[in-house]
């Protein structure tokens, strides 16, 4: 059966002094707490066994919100602790003994997608081999520089052959977004990435480990997509985006 992960741990700093005293993901969208939206997402594309990765100073502030995970539909939900910011792949490091040799989704929990997973999921069950990530055009540049940005050999967007991490000049449209599917072989890639210049484990180097193979495969979403911790511009437009579809839904 495959996994659900939603990472919430890092510092947050870009939205300080919000984040001073609380945890980024518990930080308001509209009418829920941030990581409602990750979690909501992997419940509606049919996971049932999702952990969380948190850290920091207010992490049992997850446990009360979320519980054994009845707020956001599910009938339990594990918990992992991270001790430091070490970065995405770290804190997916440590999900491995939950993942249990199964495939897993992987959503940072600060992303806000309005397309529906459960295809793509279906997609990555029948994949054979190899990642699976998820794109999306974004037209201004400046915004791609905070970003992973997809490279393409031609055809864009069809051969996707490199990934640059917040490139001064991003050579495409396409954000790589923080919904990442990987098959149980991502354990062992983590285990040899070396700290980038940030001295963090960088899921781009997973993603680019993947490439190396020929074996990353890719969908481009059409909906609605946002990563609210990128700024504060950022995260009004995820609020501004929530509070339409929340409303619009009754
Ligand atoms: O949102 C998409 C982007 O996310 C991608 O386009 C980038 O390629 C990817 O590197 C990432 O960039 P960010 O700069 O946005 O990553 P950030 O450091 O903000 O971390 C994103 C989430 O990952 C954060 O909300 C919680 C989790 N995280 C992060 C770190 C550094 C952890 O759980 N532990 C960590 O140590």
């Amino acid at each position: 059966m495959m996994k659900g992960i939603v990472l919430a741990g890092g510092t947050g700093s870009r939205l300080a002094p919000l984040t001073n005293i609380t945890n980024k993901h518990l930080l308001p969208i509209y009418d829920r707490p941030m990581i409602y939206f990750a979690l909501e997402a992997l419940v509606r594309a049919g996971l049932e066994e999702i952990m969380v990765v948190t850290g920091g100073n207010h992490a049992g502030e997850f446990l009360r919100l979320l519980g054994s995970g009845g707020p956001v539909g599910l009938r339990s939900l594990q918990y992992a602790y991270q001790e430091r910011p070490g970065g995405i792949a770290q804190a997916l490091g440590l999900t491995e003994h939950f993942a249990a040799g199964d495939k897993v989704v992987v959503m940072l929990g600060d992303n806000i997608v309005e397309d529906d997973l459960a295809s793509i999921v279906q997609r990555f069950e029948r994949q054979e081999r190899g990642a699976r990530l998820l794109l999306k055009e974004i037209a201004d540049p400046a915004h791609l520089r905070h970003l992973g940005v997809a490279v393409f050999d031609g055809d864009e967007p069809e051969r996707l052959v490199d990934i640059e991490e917040k490139p001064a000049h991003p050579r495409s449209a396409y954000a790589v977004t923080g919904v990442y599917f990987y098959p149980a072989e991502v354990f062992d890639i983590v285990q040899t990435l070396k700290p980038s210049g940030r001295g963090e484990l960088e899921i781009t180097d997973v993603n680019k480990a993947f490439l190396e193979r020929g074996q990353v495969e890719h969908d481009v979403l059409s909906g609605f997509w946002g990563d609210a911790g990128e700024s504060i511009e950022a995260y009004y437009a995820c609020t501004q985006y929530a509070r339409a579809r929340i409303l619009a839904s009754g």
